[in-house]
């Protein structure tokens, strides 16, 4: 059968980037898999189809090594070096040694300190407001609280953590399919810089561990890493702890703040919808759209070869607006049950940390209504311009 093609589908556009789902929906008519020429991959947009795909044994993540090596070498060996894309035997042994740590007992151990940690922010928030200051949704509160959390349960000390989250954001950048050289160089210099720290703080818990996570992993246990292994984990839950948490709970509150009737549906009884809300949040609006597969050996899908080595793009915001799966998908429903979205991914790779995600957002949207019952919008709200990664920069809200 002849490969359907998409060419038309443009992610640089920029009307594109800021509403990418009426082109969704034309790839996902086009066919179960469309071959995208320029980005060199088949792309998948359809629910059943990436759900598929994602727990596939004969597909997987593999990590390629940029070029020129000279400029990359950090980057390389930071990401080949770390659960998500080192080789599958090391994938099992690394994901095993920080397993414990996300599991759904250890992760409700956390309320507390998740809980003052929002506590914190509401009440400086609430003196910003006090002496007339400007109030942003998501420099006060959604974008402190996730580093706060991961940065108490990795050890990073205080003084750290505003340079870490900076060189995370440029780092973070890298994986944008439309980026610039200027991003390139910031990046790679930020990648050298948090490789430089987390491998420094990794010989640091060595030499005298702490209760820490990266104590943990430096332990010796069974599933025993190296100081690089540690390392390149360390940054990349930093990276995956912090802005998708932050850009899923800010575009959720957006959702809600924008549409009276949901806000106040929520407000009526936010101990039971909170839940769900949070699921609708996830659902969406993905924080991060786009997760690539290689095809380890050739094999037919949906009576299509794809080839050894070809590279495929699983589109995880479109699969969640599949109408196929979910009814009237492109509406906003916070009671939405059941919601089987694939934003945390699906089959080997399903996001660690989803379960630390969903609290942290689960706490920190009752208790913002809870002290601010009157919280709106005060200006137009600015998004962010990326593809792979969706998110506000800035939301300002009034707070009574
Ligand atoms: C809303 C927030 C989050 C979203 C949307 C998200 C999304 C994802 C996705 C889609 C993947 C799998 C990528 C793939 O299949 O190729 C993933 C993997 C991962 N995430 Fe998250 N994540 C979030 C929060 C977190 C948090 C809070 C942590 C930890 C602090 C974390 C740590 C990880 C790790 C370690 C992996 C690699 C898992 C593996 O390869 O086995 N994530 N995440």
């Amino acid at each position: 059968m002849d490969r359907p093609t998409a060419d038309w589908f443009d992610v640089t556009d920029l009307a594109f980037v800021a509403d990418p789902y009426p082109a969704y929906r034309r790839l996902r008519e086009a066919g179960p898999l469309v071959w995208h020429e320029e980005l060199q991959m088949w792309l998948v947009a359809g629910y059943a189809n990436a759900n598929a795909m994602l727990r596939n044994p004969m597909v997987d993540r593999v990590f390629r090594d940029r070029l020129p090596e000279s400029e990359w070498a950090t980057f390389n060996w930071l990401n080949s070096s770390a659960a998500l894309d080192a080789p599958r035997a090391d994938h099992v042994r690394m994901r095993r040694a920080m397993a414990g740590w996300f599991a759904r007992g250890s992760i409700t151990s956390l309320s507390p300190l998740i809980e003052r940690v929002c506590n914190e922010l509401l009440d400086e928030m609430a003196a910003r407001a006090g002496q007339g200051e400007e109030v942003d949704l998501v420099r006060h509160y959604v974008e402190p609280l996730p580093i706060r959390v991961i940065s108490e349960l990795l050890g990073l000390p205080q003084e750290l953590r505003a340079d870490v989250r900076a060189w995370s954001v440029a780092m973070v950048a890298l994986f944008e399919v439309d980026r610039g050289s200027d991003q390139e160089v910031a990046g790679q210099i930020a990648t050298d810089a948090l490789a430089e720290r987390f491998a420094e703080l990794t010989a640091e818990r060595r030499a005298r561990p702490t209760g820490d996570l990266i104590s943990a992993m430096v332990g010796k246990g069974h599933d025993t890493l190296s100081d690089r292994e540690v390392a390149a984990n360390a940054v990349l839950l930093f990276n995956g702890g912090t802005g998708a948490v932050i850009n899923a709970l800010g575009t959720g509150l957006l959702q809600l703040l924008s549409r009276s009737k949901s806000r106040e549906l929520y407000c009526s009884d936010p101990e039971s919808l909170s839940e769900s809300a949070v699921e609708e949040f996830l659902r969406f609006d993905a924080p991060l759209q786009l997760f690539e597969r290689t095809a380890l050996e050739g094999l037919e899908f949906r009576g299509l070869r794809i080839q050894q080595g070809e590279r495929i793009g699983l589109l995880l915001g479109a699969a969640n607006r599949d109408p196929a799966e979910f009814m009237e998908p492109d509406s906003f429903d916070i009671r939405r049950d059941p919601n089987p979205h694939l934003t945390f991914s699906a089959g080997a790779h399903f996001c660690l940390g989803a379960p630390l995600a969903r609290r942290e957002m689960q706490i920190a949207l009752p208790l913002l209504f809870t002290r601010f019952p009157e919280l709106r919008l005060s200006s137009d709200p600015v998004p962010e311009h990326g593809f792979v990664v969706r998110g506000y920069a800035r939301i300002p809200v009034t707070v009574s």
